[in-house]
């Protein structure tokens, strides 16, 4: 089966990561379902991509922390028979905070938000898919995490927690479902320079009275890459890992952070 005619699904379609992905995927051919809150930006995502050259995009607007948005996402999928051969899902984006001890509504909501409602989304994604090992036809899921997956970060107090719980499930989907031909793979994410990020590496480098670039030196100081990543970078990333180059990889957490993490 060409990329061409091969439907993906995008989480956090919109975002600085998001964009990028969903640029790559529609440059190499794939048909895209964009997902993500603001229909306003859903829409003027999905304009850029035609202009972009790219021919087959609609969205469906979903808020992942709520479960009937959720259930409401699902019915429109399976409503509209779109047979997916991946999905990209991106929990939605979570705040740095060196908190380790949250109240519990606050993990209540962090837990909805980024594990329960994305996961309820992944499984009506999964319901459409249709793999036929036998014919080479495979599915796959490429879920973006961070590198507290594999490494606690003090100032990540949550996403400590939250991100090795993603591991832990990609894992679980990754046995069950690798027979029927359904890939589950992780993929860690660094720093990585979305307009978000970059504005954020300014305000710390107003904050202690440096220059952008100082900053972004002395941030990148300790990863042997000496960079951030690319949302570019991630979207070739995930590319490959929706490509015939998983065809034998599944429940594999694939860091893509310069060589920061130390850890085997
Ligand atoms: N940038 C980094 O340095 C970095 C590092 C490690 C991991 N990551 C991970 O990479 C992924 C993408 O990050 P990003 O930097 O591209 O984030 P971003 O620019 O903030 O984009 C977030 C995307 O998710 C959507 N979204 C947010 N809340 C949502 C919700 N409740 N329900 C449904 N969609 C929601 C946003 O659109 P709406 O607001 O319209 O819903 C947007 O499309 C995230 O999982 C993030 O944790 C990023």
């Amino acid at each position: 089966m060409s990329e061409t005619s091969k439907v993906v699904l995008v989480t956090g379609a919109t975002g600085g990561i998001g964009s990028a992905v969903c640029a790559r995927l529609a440059h190499a051919g794939y048909s895209l379902i964009l997902a993500a809150r603001d229909i306003g930006k859903l829409q003027g995502a999905c304009a850029n991509l035609r202009r972009l050259g790219g021919q087959s995009f609609h969205w469906i607007s979903v808020d992942m922390s709520s479960d009937a948005s959720v259930a409401s996402f699902s019915h429109e999928l399976a409503a509209e028979g779109s047979v997916l051969d991946g999905v990209v899902l991106m929990p939605p984006q979570m705040r740095p905070t060196g908190e380790c001890q949250p109240p519990a509504d606050t993990w209540r909501q962090l837990f909805q938000s980024n594990f329960i409602g994305p996961l309820e989304l992944l499984k009506s994604a999964i319901s459409t898919m249709q793999p036929e090992p036998s014919q080479g036809r495979r599915a796959k899921i490429v879920i973006i995490s961070a590198i507290t997956s594999v490494q606690a970060l003090g100032n990540y107090a949550t996403s400590n927690v939250l991100r090795c719980a993603w591991l832990a499930q990609a894992k679980t989907l990754a046995f069950a479902m690798g027979e029927r031909g359904i890939h589950v793979n992780t993929l860690s994410l660094g720093g990585t320079l979305t307009p978000d990020y970059v504005a954020s590496i300014g305000q710390r480098a107003t904050k202690v009275g440096m220059t952008f670039d100082e900053r972004l030196a002395e941030e990148t100081s300790n990863i042997p890459l000496r960079k951030y990543g690319s949302p570019e970078e991630v979207a070739l990333a995930v590319e490959v890992l929706l490509s015939p180059f998983s065809d034998h990889m599944t429940g594999v957490n694939l860091l893509h952070d310069g060589g920061f993490t130390r850890t085997y």
